[in-house]
């Protein structure tokens, strides 16, 4: 039932825990920092709290390898041989993330360099160049004897690669970078003149005779080359990938059949996941949205889930960290208010994570991150702790829905998501910044309040599975993708375009003739001019000639039409009564352009028409801040999520559906309370 929008290279495991019967629950155990006597009370712990899985030794190399080429898996072996005995699994690490203080010692070029050439130092984690040979030698060498040691152990299941990559060091200036570029660009060049011609050098004398003259985008007096530092990111992405294949190949070949994953981040610019996702068996990803955000927490959360699902074709994935309380790197880090966690964890699992887990299990007594909350506070496993009988009431409920595991969801709407067109059009020296997540969330925060599932889809995606495709500020767009997304449209799908799409090609090189060029036959229009707002400025939209009128901020494109018909209108300034939204019917479908940014209101009125037109429904209705998914397994049986966000107790209607909560055990159908924050998961009646 699952649309498989583009092609994988590792084969996926229908689960991400085949080891685990029903949902994983726990949480990144570091025992290293703790003497082995609590080691046991930890197990024990553990099982009061239902825990079954543990990602253990992510920060450990250190204590692996105290001298370079001397190992000590002691303590690993004694932990492993608990969490078998405990019947906890583990998520091995191959502690590759930060390395041990030697390697900055005997190989200062281990170190990462910055733009302004300042070099990190060891003291913090994630300092390492990942151009490295030494790094890489290392790595390869400790993960190749973790993965012979356990690969057979009853504990371990699964691999996790380094962890959470580019976190902190996305780009590297030093001498093996430089060296690198170069080797790259002239892989995707082959000669000088290319390398020139794509890079636009006749601009500012930027022109190059040898490679040896091409430097990493460093500190520079004003814009540098755009092309230099599109193709600096794409560099950057894939030179980070390739460590994580190396040590992936290596534990695929020393340990068939465990899964090998690493945990992403989200709406992360630095890495282009859909490249990644190729290489993982299953995706997973941190979540920590920001609770002062308010209602737009849980949306934040909820776009990383979609989009961590979206990456391997929406099989389940795991959320493999959040915070049980609070987190302690935010200027002000205000508590999880009671039942919030459980909530969350809930809402994951709703939009198929098969598993919730923490980071922390235990809070530290030391370091960086001792203020971090953590599924054991630092007053330990008490009863009297709030935070930890969330926790055990947590681990609880979700052996209830071991049932759960392994079900699917399914969008018939999607939204794509370039990294490309996210690196080039949030460069400097366009007409208005930009801040294309934030763009594409407001989209996804739309589908979410009507309860429509939504993917995340990549620039050259298989659409056929899909109804209705948003391609917000998709600012660069490759001709091949836009004629794909043309043919798609033509033979039966529907398209919503916004402002700033089309505009460049892969160089980054604006296509002459027109905007959005290879797009402008399906939109069925052309776009002359963009006139950017400035904040405050007060422009509009009106719906028809005497509709509805609705505030626009951002951006406002002056458009001629060629075939598309206007549904809205600016309404001030030298453009009133030019078309702001538009429609056109293209081939057996529609093509919808929206000239500015709209929230609220106006993109209702937009999403509602393409949504009806696609024939896209939601899942349920449901009052404000309830959320509704629905899970599926391929044999039929039917799983409905009903999350209340609201403070307040809500009204909840089934319409025509029924069923039991898997929770409670309690029957539901026509209407009923969900109260505060309340959760219900109704395994439907057939
Ligand atoms: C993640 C990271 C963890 C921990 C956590 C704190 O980014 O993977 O190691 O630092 O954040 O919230």
């Amino acid at each position: 039932m699952s649309t498989t929008p583009f092609r994988h290279k590792q084969a996926l495991f229908p689960r991400p825990c085949p080891a685990i019967k029903g949902l994983c629950y726990g949480g990144d155990y570091s025992p290293q920092q703790w003497p082995e006597s609590v080691w046991r009370e930890d197990m024990r712990l553990m099982r009061e709290a239902g825990v079954n899985l543990v990602s253990i030794a992510i920060f450990a190399w250190a204590k692996l390898e105290p001298v370079p080429g001397r190992y000590d898996f002691g303590w690993l072996d004694r932990l492993m041989a608990l969490l078998a005995g405990s019947g906890i699994k583990a998520d091995l690490a191959t502690a590759t993330a930060s390395p041990p203080a030697w390697m900055a010692r005997l190989f200062p070029d281990s170190l990462a360099t910055d733009g302004e050439g300042r070099i990190y130092s060891p003291g913090s984690r994630q300092h390492y160049s990942p151009f490295s040979p030494h790094y890489r030698r290392h790595a390869a060498a400790l993960t190749r004897q973790l993965a012979r040691r356990y690969h057979r152990h009853l504990a371990l299941a699964m691999w996790h690669v380094n962890n959470e990559y580019a976190c902190h060091v996305s780009e590297d200036h030093g001498r093996h970078a430089t060296r690198e570029f170069r080797r790259w660009l002239k892989k995707k060049y082959r000669t000088i003149g290319a390398l020139n011609a794509a890079w636009g050098t006749a601009f500012w004398s930027q022109h190059y005779s040898v490679w040896e003259e091409i430097c990493t985008p460093r500190h520079v007096p004003t814009f540098g080359n755009p092309t230099q530092q599109l193709d600096f990111k794409r560099f950057m992405s894939d030179s980070i990938l390739a460590l994580y294949v190396a040590e992936a190949a290596i534990l695929r070949r020393e340990s068939p059949g465990i899964p090998v994953t690493t945990n992403f981040m989200g709406f992360f610019k630095p890495i282009d996941q859909w490249r990644w996702a190729r290489e993982l068996d299953f995706s997973s990803w941190d979540s920590y949205p920001d609770p002062l955000l308010g209602s737009r927490a849980r949306e934040s959360a909820a776009a990383g889930h979609d989009l961590t699902r979206s990456l391997i074709s929406g099989r389940p994935w795991l959320l493999m960290e959040q915070v049980t309380s609070q987190v302690n790197w935010r200027p002000i880090n205000p508590l999880k208010r009671p039942e919030v966690m459980r909530l969350l964890s809930m809402q994951a699992v709703a939009r198929g994570s098969d598993g919730a887990m923490f980071f922390p299990w235990r809070a530290s007594r030391a370091g960086a991150e001792k203020f971090h909350g953590a599924m054991v506070p630092h007053v330990g496993g008490q009863a009297a702790s709030r935070v930890w009988r969330e926790v055990c009431a947590l681990g609880a409920d979700f052996r209830k829905l071991a049932s759960v595991s392994g079900s699917l969801i399914q969008a018939r709407a999607a939204i794509v998501l370039s990294w490309d067109a996210w690196w080039a059009v949030e460069l400097k020296s366009k007409p208005a910044q930009f801040d294309y997540p934030a763009w594409l969330q407001e989209f996804h925060a739309w589908f979410l309040r009507r309860n429509i599932a939504v993917d995340f889809l990549p620039p050259d995606a298989d659409c056929s599975g899909y109804r209705l495709i948003v391609a917000p500020a998709l600012y660069l767009l490759a001709e091949k993708d836009a004629r794909s997304l043309t043919h798609w449209v033509q033979t039966g799908g529907t398209l919503v375009a916004t402002y700033f799409t089309g505009v460049v090609d892969e160089y980054d090189h604006i296509v002459i003739g027109g905007y959005p060029a290879y797009l402008r036959e399906a939109l069925g229009l052309w776009v002359e001019e963009w006139d950017p707002l400035p904040e405050n400025t007060l422009q509009a939209v009106r719906f028809g000639r005497r509709g509805r009128q609705v505030p626009a901020s951002h951006w406002a494109d002056l458009i001629h039409l060629e075939g598309a018909r206007p549904l809205a209108f600016f309404s001030r300034d030298f453009y009133a009564g030019r078309p702001a939204v538009t429609e056109h019917s293209y081939g057996s479908d529609k093509a919808f352009y929206l000239a500015t940014k709209m929230g609220g209101d106006g993109l209702t009125i937009l999403l509602d028409l393409a949504c009806a037109h696609a024939g896209v429904a939601p899942v349920g209705q449901t009052p404000d801040g309830v959320e509704v998914t629905e899970r599926a397994h391929a044999n039929g049986v039917r799983y409905f999520y009903l999350l209340n966000h609201n403070v307040t107790p809500a009204i909840v209607p089934l319409a025509a559906r029924s069923g039991v909560d898997l929770l409670t055990g309690r029957r539901h159908s026509g209407r009923f309370r969900l109260g505060p924050n309340g959760v219900v998961v109704l395994r439907l009646n057939p």
